[in-house]
């Protein structure tokens, strides 16, 4: 059966049987399985195969190369602590995902997309301050590219 609920203030579809208990249904929330399914993030442990029937799915593999991806894994190795390995993909992956949609995210926005990768380590605020400073800076490109 699905069971909608709200975790950490996303909707949430899970897939669920009878007997089964919350933390067994919550355990997709690591963000490691992270694609894009149709434009959308989805947490694809989440998504039995046979709705993704049809289903264009892009991964951090596919989006790795492009520049976009490029500036946010420079912005990550700029930093002190870097997001770990276990972690790095998914978050690459949601502001590519925040940019795509909104070149020029608030703190807030910023928080929000993250929040969809489970992290306890890092130092948010770095992150959020590398993230926000690579943004103006790709703002500043894009609008001196365009102005010449
Ligand atoms: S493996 Fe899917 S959220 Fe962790
Ligand atoms: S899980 Fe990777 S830095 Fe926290």
């Amino acid at each position: 059966m699905i069971v909608d609920i709200t975790v950490n203030g996303l909707a949430r579809h899970l897939q669920a049987r009878s007997d089964s208990l919350l933390p067994d249904c919550l355990a997709g929330r690591c963000g490691r399985c992270l694609v894009f399914m149709d434009g959308r993030l989805t947490y694809s442990c989440l998504v039995p195969a046979f709705k993704a029937r049809g289903s264009v799915i892009l991964s951090y593999e596919a989006l790795a190369s492009l520049p976009e991806t490029q500036e946010i894994e420079t912005a990550f190795s700029a930093m002190e602590s870097p997001p770990c390995p276990f972690c790095r993909k998914a978050k690459a992956l949601v502001l590519y995902g925040l940019l795509a949609k909104n070149p020029n995210p608030c703190e807030t926005e910023i928080i929000e997309a993250l929040s969809m990768v489970d992290c306890p380590c890092t130092d948010h605020y770095a992150l959020i301050a590398a993230i926000a400073r690579m943004a103006v800076g790709r703002n500043k490109r894009i609008y001196s590219r365009e102005n010449k």
